[in-house]
């Protein structure tokens, strides 16, 4: 029962929260507004009953001052004399009671005619039971009361008084003068309170428009900030909000984002150092083992060619030594790519043909391993791309060395290619055991590589796949792979070739 009460509330102050206008400015508005009405019609109502009351006030006061004069005339209708009207405001109700009986009523008529015409018929009063009840039951002497008199008459302030021979005097004047006036000040007031509404809504839209400027111009800031690639690389943080005064509250929050914008360039700046050491670093460093690992082969090779006797473990020795330099040469290698592309070196930029690179590095890998099955499905037109075709046929190559590599003899691998709106998709597929999930996510990040144990001894370095994403992403493409048992596809998408541009004169 509680619970549902709970839940009851709980949905009323949801939809009122709904109802409720979202943005700042709406909703200062809106309370603008309602704080205007609010007062207006407290302003308004006040006025109108004060006005009300005076009006009373004044009716009651006449009524006192004329006393029973007119009802008590009236008691002389038929003799002759007739009613005297001609001291009487136009309305002026005269009811003569006896033992709260009605025994003569008249209103006065405004017509001046009248006054001639004593026994018009429209002076005279007719009352229903409950009126005359409600006059009878007037205190006599007491203060005046109101009374309803129907369609015609309107509502009425009646007083009685004690006549001269027993009987009772009631004297009564129209409401309805004073509550016309009352609500005339009611029209005039809704009028103008309305316009004053309108006028303040509007001047309040602009005005809070105005004053909210410098917090759109913070969020504007705040935006583009954070749409700026602040992941990596050099970033220029030189965005700062103008408004910093700290006497107001924008103000306070623009210095406190100046500031944390400084801070956060500060970092940056930092960051992007540590990086481009790191890269230099790594550019310097496989550069600088080149020459060592040449030469290291250099002589194992030298040494092998050694005419005459060399014993047995000593050829081997030799044996491994080139081996290894040949691998240790291939990595040193893989890394000064890596580290050219991670400094953003522009690739060559010529027109390749991507159908004639997937041709030959099939033809490769059907070299170099026999025991696959290789398939190979091309468009009829020439698929065309720009870029660098050596770095393209090494994405191909390392691409189909996994295949060869990772899985086993036998397996089908099909190498696809196809224009897709603008773009070129290039999909390596295999039917091999697939990706384990742990190492699917990291597959492209370098050192990356699954069996270590095993891998070591068929050259696997975790650096192929990296050197796809690396080139591809130089490209301005994107590599994905899926993976299930049975199938595992990379797909490679890249820009389709830009329509060749004008030669330049050399
Ligand atoms: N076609 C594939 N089938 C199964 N595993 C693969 C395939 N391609 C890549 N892998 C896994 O991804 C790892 C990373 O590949 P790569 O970056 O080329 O390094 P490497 O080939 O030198 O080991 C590999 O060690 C292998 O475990
Ligand atoms: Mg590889």
């Amino acid at each position: 029962m509680n619970r549902a009460v709970n839940r009851a509330a709980k949905r009323a102050v949801n939809a009122a929260r709904k109802l409720l206008p979202r943005t700042l400015r709406a909703r200062l508005i809106a309370g603008l507004l309602v704080l205007l009405v609010v007062t207006c019609a407290a302003v308004g109502l006040a006025t109108a009953a004060a006005l009300r009351h005076f009006l009373v006030d004044r009716l009651d006061q006449q009524l006192t001052e004329a006393g029973g004069r007119y009802a008590a005339s009236l008691e002389h209708t038929g003799t002759g004399a007739g009613p005297d009207t001609r001291a009487q405001t136009p309305g002026t109700l005269g009811v003569r009671l006896l033992d709260g009986r009605v025994t003569a009523a008249g209103v006065v008529d405004g017509d001046a005619d009248d006054a001639d015409n004593p026994d018009d018929e429209d002076d005279r009063v007719a009352f229903s039971p409950a009126q005359q009840h409600a006059l009878a039951a007037l205190p006599v002497g007491g203060p005046a009361g109101t009374l309803d008199l129907g369609r015609t008459l309107g509502r009425y302030r009646v007083r009685a008084v004690a006549g001269r021979d027993g009987d009772v005097l009631v004297s009564g004047l129209p409401l309805r003068p004073a509550e016309d006036t009352v609500e005339r000040l009611e029209t005039l007031e809704l009028t103008v309170f309305a316009i004053a509404v309108a006028a303040a809504g509007a001047a309040g839209a602009v005005w809070v428009g105005w004053s909210l400027r410098p917090l759109r111009r913070v969020v504007g800031m705040a935006e583009r900030v954070s749409a700026l690639p602040l992941a990596s690389g050099a970033v220029m943080l030189a965005e700062r909000v103008p408004d910093d005064d700290p006497r107001t509250e924008v103000g306070r929050v623009g210095a406190a984002l100046n500031r944390m914008l400084g801070h956060v360039g500060d970092a940056l700046a930092r960051r992007h150092a540590v990086e481009e050491r790191l890269r230099a670093f790594a550019a310097d460093a496989s550069h600088e083992l080149r020459t060592p690992v040449a030469t290291v082969r250099g002589h194992a090779e030298l040494a092998l060619r050694h005419p005459g006797d060399v014993p047995a473990p000593v050829r081997h020795s030799l044996e491994r030594i080139d081996a290894e330099a040949l691998r240790m040469g291939a990595i040193v290698e893989d890394l000064l790519l890596l580290a050219r592309l991670d400094a953003g070196r522009p690739l060559a930029e010529a027109e390749v043909d991507l159908t004639r690179v997937a041709l030959n590095a099939v033809a490769d890998a059907r070299a170099a391993g026999p025991g696959h099955r290789w398939r190979l499905a091309l468009p009829e037109e020439p698929v065309l791309v720009s870029g660098d075709e050596h770095r393209l046929s090494q994405v191909v190559a390392n691409l189909l060395a996994n295949a060869r590599t990772h899985i086993p003899p036998g397996t089908g691998v099909e190498l696809s290619l196809e224009p897709a709106d603008g773009h070129v998709e290039l999909t390596v597929t295999d039917e091999g055991p697939g990706i384990a999930p742990e190492l699917l996510d990291r597959v492209f990040e370098r050192f990356v590589r699954g069996d270590r144990a095993r891998s070591r001894a068929t050259g696997s370095t975790g650096l192929g796949l990296a050197i796809v994403h690396a080139v591809v992403q130089a490209h301005g493409g994107t590599v994905t792979v899926a993976s299930r048992p049975g199938r595992t596809s990379f797909t490679v998408r890249l820009p389709g070739a830009r329509p060749a541009r004008p030669a330049r004169p050399a």
